[in-house]
């Protein structure tokens, strides 16, 4: 009989795991590693047809650091687990480069979802936001008025989840991206070429200072694995104080579950590790039952991708 694993051994207290930890804690060895991750990244997009350098080029203009200027809320406080490097930048999600290649990046992590079919990088990427936007349709809310995309990050998400149900329905549909970081919002923003989105807000995901009561429906989209478990049971709180009752909340992220990333190679996972801090804490966590313990009912959790998996709850009537 086979049994499903609950998460790879690769996360969490297996031997496997800790060994990789110790080598990620190994400064040297990280700083290879850190390197190597980001060259398999840029190497393998590339390859795949992601226009890498282009992006990244026609990205970096004066104007948009005026932009990030006047995004940047002076009052704003990153938390420590904020502030560590991540996906291979040292200064994490606060710097141009992050919010430069992450639009690439994106692009990539769909890229690697079918290798069996040649998808151009659009064809993949689209069927990876339409494996989530299936199960929203089938779990989530009817028509919405309001939607908070938390972490968003430069507004791929955001503008997705915007059309699907602008073009939906017949109500007119205001949606909100909210990030930490102003580079990215910047990103954002200059994305955002007809003005689809009525705020780029920058601002912590656990203490937004957003009314209550004053959506219908949040996504974090590609979010939870970027946060430690205590950050995101403080954000589903927030979550839930912003929705209005019957609402609906809506995470992708990895999949602890699934059969592609337990079987990973070692040297793929390893990388994968070296760039993402809170991953432990993320392939253990049970996000369901955080929901519940936010005060949301009833989720409903299914897989989106060969890699990825939804879980959609809602907020009592
Ligand atoms: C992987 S990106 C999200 C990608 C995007 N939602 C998408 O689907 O394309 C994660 C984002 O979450 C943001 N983030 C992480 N912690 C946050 C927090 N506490 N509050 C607000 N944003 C946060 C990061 O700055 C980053 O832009």
């Amino acid at each position: 009989m086979t049994t499903t694993k609950q998460k790879p051994d690769w996360a969490g207290e297996d031997w496997q795991s800790r060994l990789v930890n110790l080598l990620i804690n190994t400064k040297p060895i990280y700083a290879v590693m850190k390197r190597q991750a980001r060259r398999v990244m840029i190497k393998t997009a590339q390859k795949k047809g992601i226009p890498w350098s282009a992006q990244v080029q026609a990205l970096d203009t004066p104007g948009i650091r005026a932009l990030a200027d006047r995004l940047t809320n002076s009052t704003v406080r990153y938390p420590d687990y904020y502030q560590v490097p991540f996906h291979a930048y040292a200064q994490g999600n606060l710097c141009w480069l992050a919010a430069f290649e992450a639009a690439p990046a994106t692009y990539a992590v769909a890229a690697r979802l079918w290798p069996q079919e040649s998808l151009t990088p659009d064809a993949s990427h689209a069927r990876m936001r339409g494996g989530f936007l299936r199960i929203l349709d089938e779990y989530g809310p009817g028509e919405v008025r309001d939607i908070l995309d938390i972490g968003c990050s430069v507004g791929i998400s955001t503008l997705t989840i915007h059309r699907h149900f602008a073009e939906g329905q017949h109500q007119p549909v205001r949606t909100t991206g909210l990030d930490l970081s102003p580079y990215m919002l910047a990103v954002a923003k200059t994305r955002d070429t007809k003005d689809e989105i009525t705020a780029w807000l920058h601002a912590p995901a656990e203490d937004t200072g957003l009314p209550p009561e004053s959506f219908d429906l949040i996504t974090l989209q590609f979010v939870a694995h970027e946060l430690p478990r205590d950050a995101a049971l403080d954000i589903f709180h927030e979550a839930h104080r912003m929705l209005r009752p019957g609402g609906t909340i809506a995470l992708v992220d990895s999949d602890p579950k699934s059969p592609a990333l337990q079987s990973l190679p070692p040297v793929l996972f390893t990388l994968m590790k070296s760039t993402e801090p809170w991953s432990d804490d993320y392939y253990t966590f049970d996000v369901a039952r955080g929901l519940e313990q936010a005060g949301f009912q009833a989720p409903v959790t299914a897989p989106s991708d060969p890699r990825h998996r939804a879980i959609v709850a809602r907020k009592g009537s």
